[in-house]
């Protein structure tokens, strides 16, 4: 959130520097007939320092707002409880830690009344937790599933101790959403469309010079690293990676699909599988995810195979190392899957079913593309 201040400082400060700019342009017109150029230039450094004040104050009132959001709601007595499906997850692990830093320092909950459990990967241990917090009588829920296709279980235990739930990167199905809303439920489900990020990954390679036809024998040849298929994302991720190849009229031909669970150890033992029976055939490597991406690429150095030349590789997330090796060419590409502004969203909308608002049952945020071009970019604003 820092950053994103600070991005949108910096963002206003351009933009309030082109229009002062503009507007300085039209007095500087008016007082150049009695003034000399000296002082016009003196005007615009004002207005530039001015800006540059203008620019540190809006970021400031930026964090006024945010507290103000939560009205006149106290959130120094609520009590939070948050499961995550596992704590040994790259990605979730930075949405996790960007969660709590959101809660306590931009919404103002007490970080002791924020309770965040491990889920393990185990739905029977989760379901325990959730049951305790249950108990405990925390106020709100956001709950990471193991298995999304626990949801309606979980949520009529949480509907009839009357706790608002806020689901998280595991999306329940459809049917389950639209209950909620059709009941009045207070679930909802925030998240991003997988689909996006799936296509974002297919023109990507669509992008490079040779449209991932790298023997020029007419077809793309992949190989796709899945994420664990209980995550809708990898199932469309993986299924709109290829669409988008398809869409465009390439022809494709898929030489191994092996399931690697978000993982990069698996991701790394099945991208050496796969280039060990398919060698050369191998022309783009597809990863659910960037951890699954890392361990690619270093099957794929250790076949002595180079990224961008005689192989494509792309991921998603952007996670540091990802975005760093497509800058430096090691990966094609990779797709933010932006935890910052989900984080955000998940705990703003706690905060409005505590003060009994009606919430949207289904809340996306969008993702973003990264290549060479704008690596550098999400680079700084993820520091
Ligand atoms: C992320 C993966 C993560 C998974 C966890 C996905 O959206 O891209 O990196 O492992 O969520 O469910």
């Amino acid at each position: 959130m820092k950053l994103l201040k600070k991005v949108m400082a910096v963002g206003l400060a351009s933009t309030m520097a082109l229009s002062m700019a503009a507007c300085s342009g039209g007095s500087t017109e008016t007082t150049a007939a009695e003034t000399t150029t000296a002082k016009a230039e003196e005007t615009t450094a004002k207005a530039e320092e001015t800006t540059a004040k203008e620019a540190e104050e809006a970021a400031e009132t930026t964090a006024e707002e945010v507290k103000e959001a939560a009205g006149d709601f106290d959130a120094s007595n609520v009590k939070v409880g948050i499961s995550i499906y596992k704590f040994d997850d790259n990605f979730m692990t930075l949405y996790r830690n960007e969660l709590e830093r959101y809660l306590v320092e931009d919404l103002g909950f007490k970080a002791e009344n924020i309770t965040i459990q491990d889920g393990k990967g185990d739905q029977a241990e989760q379901s325990n937790q959730i049951d305790n917090f249950i108990t405990s009588g925390v106020d709100v829920l956001i709950l990471n599933l193991v298995q999304a296709s626990s949801a309606p279980q979980i949520t009529d235990k949480c509907n009839e101790a009357g706790i608002p739930v806020v689901y998280i990167n595991r999306e329940p199905d459809v049917e389950e959403e639209d209950r909620w809303a059709a009941e009045g439920i207070k679930a909802t489900y925030v998240g991003c469309d997988a689909r996006q990020s799936g296509t974002f990954q297919g023109e990507e390679i669509l992008e490079t010079s040779n449209g991932g036809d790298i023997n020029g024998d007419g077809k793309i040849s992949y190989i796709m690293i899945q994420g664990d298929p209980e995550n809708v994302d990898a199932q469309y991720r993986t299924e709109f990676s290829v669409k988008a190849l398809t869409d465009a009229g390439k022809e494709v031909e898929e030489l191994f699909m092996q399931r690697g669970d978000w993982d990069q150890a698996k991701g790394q033992q099945l991208t050496q599988d796969a280039l060990t029976l398919f060698g050369d055939d191998v022309e783009v490597v597809f990863c659910n995810n960037d951890a699954m991406a890392l361990g690619a690429l270093q099957a794929i150095e250790a076949a002595g195979r180079t990224v961008n030349e005689d192989i494509y590789l792309v991921g998603v997330d952007a996670l540091t190392e990802a975005v760093q090796n497509v800058l430096d060419g090691k990966m094609t590409g990779t797709v933010f899957n932006d935890h910052i502004a989900q984080a955000k969203s998940a705990a703003d909308i706690a905060v409005q079913f505590l003060q009994g608002e009606d919430v949207a049952p289904v809340n996306m945020v969008d993702y973003t593309k990264v290549t060479t071009e704008n690596a550098q970019e999400v680079l700084d604003a993820l520091k």
